[in-house]
């Protein structure tokens, strides 16, 4: 199966589809494979492509003049040190992130590269399950815990060497 072209309400009708099945399956474990259960954990979308700036002031505008359209969210995130900005194009978005201290992730990733694609971010409905699914596969998480991202979610990080060198995020919108 593949998810990551649906469009929104084929994804909203999915998960709700998979809410029913996890129900059922906590009702009569006995009737329920928990393998097929097992499928029902998996990433949903692309959800974001992050990218490392060193002025979100001037890539917001940059960006704008790019997608003829201004960031609907700016947010600052102080547990992680970032800044950041968020443009909707279609169905994923773009997450313009800047440094607010030395000691952020984006101060050191921009150390040592130019500025550029930081992450890539799946949507996913049960983080937990998720990342227990990943671990299990071999994938190094950087997170043990999900933690609270900007624009209101639970994200978890995976190693770039688990990925062909790119960073991933999960995450998970809060409700
Ligand atoms: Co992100």
């Amino acid at each position: 199966m593949h998810f990551g072209r649906v469009e929104k309400f084929r994804v909203e009708e999915f998960k709700s589809l998979r809410r029913k099945i996890k129900s059922l399956s906590c009702l009569s474990s006995k009737l329920f494979n928990p393998k097929l259960v097992n499928v029902f954990y998996m990433i949903l979308r692309l959800e974001h492509i992050g990218i490392a700036v060193k002025s979100l002031e001037d890539s917001n505008a940059h960006f704008e003049k790019l997608l003829g359209m201004a960031p609907y969210k700016e947010e600052e995130v102080a547990s992680e040190h970032v800044k950041t900005s968020f443009l909707q194009t279609g169905e994923a978005k773009i997450e313009l992130l800047e440094a607010t201290h030395p000691d952020s992730a984006i101060a050191k990733y921009l150390e040592k590269k130019p500025e550029g694609l930081h992450h890539i971010a799946f949507e996913v409905d049960d983080i937990y399950a998720e990342m227990e699914r990943l671990r299990k596969e071999g994938f190094q998480l950087l997170n043990a815990e999900p933690k609270r991202g900007a624009d209101n979610k639970l994200v978890c990080f995976v190693h770039p060497k688990s990925a062909n060198g790119v960073l991933l995020e999960l995450c998970q919108t809060i409700v």
